[in-house]
Order: C-alpha cells, then structure tokens, then sequence
C-alpha cells in the first residue's frame, strides 16, 4: 500500500527499442507517410495503454539532412514517438552487422555457414564499436527528454549497452531492460567474444526481463559462470547490490483482434476467402521471413503430407505469408531464393491446371486482412526453430473462437510453454512428425478441437499485452523502492 501511494495516477513511461511502431516513408523534402512496422516487438508495445507513454527509437530511414530530420521529429510526434537518427554506416555496422548477423542467430542457437562465421570474426570488433556507439546514441535521446519520476523500459538485444550508459548519467534513473528473443544457454553465450562487457551492460538496469523462466535462468546462470556473481532466486548480486530477474510471459491486446471480426469490412474478406477456398481445409503460416521461424522446414514438412496423404492433395491449401526483413543482410537474402525455390518445385510436383497447393506472399498484410485470414484457417502452423514467444500463434488463437481450428506449434518457442496443452507441440526439425501432426489435426473430432482452444483462448485472452505491461513497470517500482529502502537501512 506504502508502495503503491507513492506512485503518480499516469505513470510517465519512456519505452525505448531500436525500431519505432511506425516506419518512415519518404515522400518529399519536408514529408513524411508513416506506416505500422510489424514484428511481435510492436505488437505487444501497442497493446500498452495505462501509461502516459512516449517511444524512442530508429524509423527505419538514413535521414542524413536537417530539414528531413526535422519535418520527420514533427510527423513522429503526433505518434508520440521521438526518433534517434542513425547513419548508414552505423546501421550497417550495428543493426545488419552485430544485431543482425551476431547476436540474433546466436540467441536462436543458430550457427552461421563457415565462411560467414570466418568474416564475421574478422569484423567483430568494429560491428561491437558500432553497436556501443548506437547504443550511446540512443542513451543521448533519452537524456534530452527523461524527466525525474520516469521510467525507462528499454527493449531488445538491440540495445543490450544501453542501461548501462543511462545510468552512469543518472544513476537514479529506474531503468528495466526486456528481452524480447530466448536468451540461450550459458555454454552459447560464453561463445561471444564480448559476453562479459554485454552481461555487466544489462546487470545496470534495476529490473530484467523475460519471456519464459527458462531464458532468466540461463541469464543469471551466464551471470554466475561468466562473471563469477552470485545468482539468487530474486536475481544477480554483485558487490551487494541487486538486479533483479525475472520472467514476465508478453501477451497480446486479444479485444483488438475479437473486436476486429465483427468489421464489415473483415466480415466481407472473410466471405471471399471462404468462396475462393471452398471445399478445400486452409493450412496458415504468417511469419517474418526469417530463418529462425523454419519457413523451409514447414514446407517441406507440408510436401511429405501430400506425398503420404493422396487423397488431401486437392482438399487442402497452405497459405504462408512471410514479410521481407533485415532484407540488407546477406543470410535472409538466401533464405528467400530458397523458400521461392521449394514453393516453385512443390506447386509444379503437385499443382494442376486450376490450383497449386501453396500460396506463398512475401509481402506485409493489413490488420484486417490479417484477422480474415486468421478467422477462415482450420490449421495454424508455426515451426520456428526457435522463438522467444511467437505472438502469431496467440492471434490465431483470438480469431477461432468461431471455428476452433488447431494450432500446430513449435516445442521451441516460447509460446509453447503457455500454449503447449492446446496445441499440437512438433519437433520443427523433424519433418515426418509435422507431417504427421497435419494429418492429426486434419481428422481430429471437434470435441478434441473443442477442448483445446477453450484452454488456449482462456490464456490469450487473459494474459494480455496491458497486463504483461503492467506487471513488468510495477515491478520495477517495487525493485527501485525496496533497493531504496535497503540502502537507508
Ligand atoms: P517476431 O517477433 O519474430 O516477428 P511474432 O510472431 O512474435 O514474431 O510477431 C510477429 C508480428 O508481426 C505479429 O504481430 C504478426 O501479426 C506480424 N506479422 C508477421 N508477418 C506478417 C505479415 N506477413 N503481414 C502482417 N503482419 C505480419
Ligand atoms: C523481433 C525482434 C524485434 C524486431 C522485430 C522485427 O520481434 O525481437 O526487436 O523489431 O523482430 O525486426 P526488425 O529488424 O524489422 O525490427
């Protein structure tokens, strides 16, 4: 009660990740269109509504002169969003090189082909100066526009330096840092020529976050091996201070998308999928097109089922929708050939003249079109090889509460812990067990299908993205507090 007194109505929030919930398009010397980004980073973050919230981070753009930087800081904050400005050199550098190429195959325990990982060594060192340099940037916005009381919530492995700078400015601003992929075993982390340097970064903030249990405790194991701290069951001491760890599953803002349904528009895309599908069950994957959501595994799993199944051939069709990413960097380059490569040679092995069994889109969907889609699926499949939580399959879980469709989904995301008991869980890598579990979920009784959406909507419809924001910041009051109270006693 003490705790919750000294608290302000509308907390001020400062959400800091390295990309905004709107990228810029340019359109003129001094004009800007902004569209929504996509990744499950701003899905959640869009379903923060109890704070007095402001977003700092990169639009996505090279902006290199004044009067663009200054129209395009007009046109974001009508958003409420603040941009950092980054340079191509240094995008290249931190957000292709080190995020990108480093850190996001390594926290997925993806290992790189031999001659990437060769010239990856060689340009450790400068993508590491960029990425500490970007952070230092980032640290330079929220210098200008943090006000005493805030608090900072910082996002991502893009900016894992970044508590650490904010607070050697201001050692009593509250600072939470939340990691949005796993954090991989203690035995891969140690692999990284600058783990110790990342870990005492993050160890700055008050309050650390993560998805599932099993991430917090491969971090403080890191902490322990690594660094030689002490691991608690609150978190990390070091020297008698404390960071506190904990996980803190994200959720959806599932009103939006139930709420999305009763759209006439919707209604009328849901009308023309089922016309243009009739008679045939739609397969669903909607996914960035990354490798670490196993796009060509998916397939290839969906080719066995045909090949073992002729009679399905022409009842069924998979639609994947994969949105181009990180498209300057050279591994999702191939990733895309290949899937192009696979979708071609399937729909010529089993397609006939009026109907192939794959549509495959690389490219964004609008919100609405998205929520149709999820509506008229009777079978999600996500395989990421690994995720840490896949807030695709939490969206097809609030748009079946008509149809009850099942979900097939990854043992390796994270999104299986919490959806595990109504989804059909697969070993991705094992294409013969997918196959299999289309099969399973093709023929399973709607009894069974019944039983196992009413567990998973209860879930995505109570574990939300404003509660999961909400739990998070409290948190972090509480920590800041009781560290207070600690050192005056
Ligand atoms: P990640 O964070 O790795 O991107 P998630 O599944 O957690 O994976 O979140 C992906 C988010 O991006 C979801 O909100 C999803 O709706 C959105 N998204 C992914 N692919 C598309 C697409 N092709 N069109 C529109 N939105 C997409
Ligand atoms: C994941 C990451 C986010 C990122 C998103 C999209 O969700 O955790 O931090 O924003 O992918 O990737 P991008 O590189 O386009 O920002």
């Amino acid at each position: 009660c003490e705790k919750q007194e000294r608290r302000p109505s509308r907390q001020r929030l400062l959400v800091v990740a390295n990309r905004l919930p709107v990228s810029a398009i340019r359109r003129g010397e001094d004009s800007w269109s902004l569209e929504m980004s996509a990744g499950g980073l701003v899905t959640a973050l869009l379903g923060i509504k109890e704070f007095e919230a402001r977003w700092i981070g990169w639009a996505g753009v090279n902006v290199p002169d004044e009067i663009g930087q200054k129209a395009l800081t007009r046109a974001l904050a009508e958003k409420r969003c603040i941009p950092v400005f980054l340079d191509e050199e240094i995008v290249h550098q931190y957000y292709n090189g080190y995020c990108n190429n480093i850190l996001w195959p390594l926290f997925h325990y993806l290992a790189l082909p031999q001659e990437d990982r060769l010239a990856t060594t060689r340009s450790f060192q400068s993508q590491f100066a960029a990425y500490k340099k970007a952070n230092q940037m980032f640290a330079n916005v929220v210098n200008e526009y943090y006000e005493e009381g805030d608090v900072v919530w910082v996002h991502d492995y893009h900016l894992m330096f970044l508590p650490k700078c904010l607070k050697d400015y201001n050692s009593k601003i509250k600072v939470g840092w939340f990691l949005h992929t796993p954090f991989p075993s203690s035995e891969i982390h140690r692999t990284l020529p600058s783990r110790s340097e990342l870990l005492r970064s993050v160890l700055a903030a008050d309050l650390v976050g993560f998805h599932t249990y099993d991430y917090a405790r491969h971090f403080v194991s890191a902490c322990t091996r690594i660094l030689g701290l002490e691991g608690t069951p609150e978190g990390v001491e070091d020297q008698g201070r404390l960071t506190r760890v904990a996980a803190f599953p994200i959720g959806i803002d599932s009103d939006r998308f139930i709420r999305a349904l009763d759209v006439p528009q919707v209604q009328e895309h849901i009308k023309e999928l089922k016309e243009r599908f009739a008679g045939r069950k739609v397969m669903l994957g909607v996914d960035r097109l990354d490798m670490i959501k196993g796009i060509p595994q998916k397939i290839l799993a969906f080719e066995k089922f045909l090949e073992e199944n002729p009679t399905w051939r022409d009842k069924v069709v998979l639609l994947q929708i994969a949105v181009p990413t990180r498209t300057d960097v050279p591994e999702y380059q191939k990733l895309t050939s290949q899937v192009h490569e696979i979708v071609g040679r399937i729909n010529g092995r089993f397609g006939t003249l009026t109907a192939v069994p794959i549509h495959h889109l690389d490219r964004s969907l609008d919100f609405y079109a998205l929520c149709a889609l999820y509506a008229v699926t009777d079978i999600a499949l996500v395989t990421s090889l690994r995720d840490g939580m896949n807030l695709v399959s939490y969206e097809f879980v609030a748009c079946q509460d008509a149809k009850r469709g099942v979900l097939i989904l990854s043992e390796f995301a994270g999104a299986a812990q919490s959806l595990g008991a109504g989804a059909i869980l697969v070993n991705p890598w094992n294409i013969t067990e997918v196959a299999n579990s289309i099969a399973q979920a093709l023929n399973m009784p709607s009894e069974e299908r019944e039983k196992r959406h009413k567990h998973n909507f209860l879930h995505v419809t109570t574990h939300t993205a404003q509660e999961w924001a909400e739990t998070f910041v409290s948190e972090l009051n509480d920590t800041v507090i009781e560290a207070q109270l600690r050192t005056r006693q």
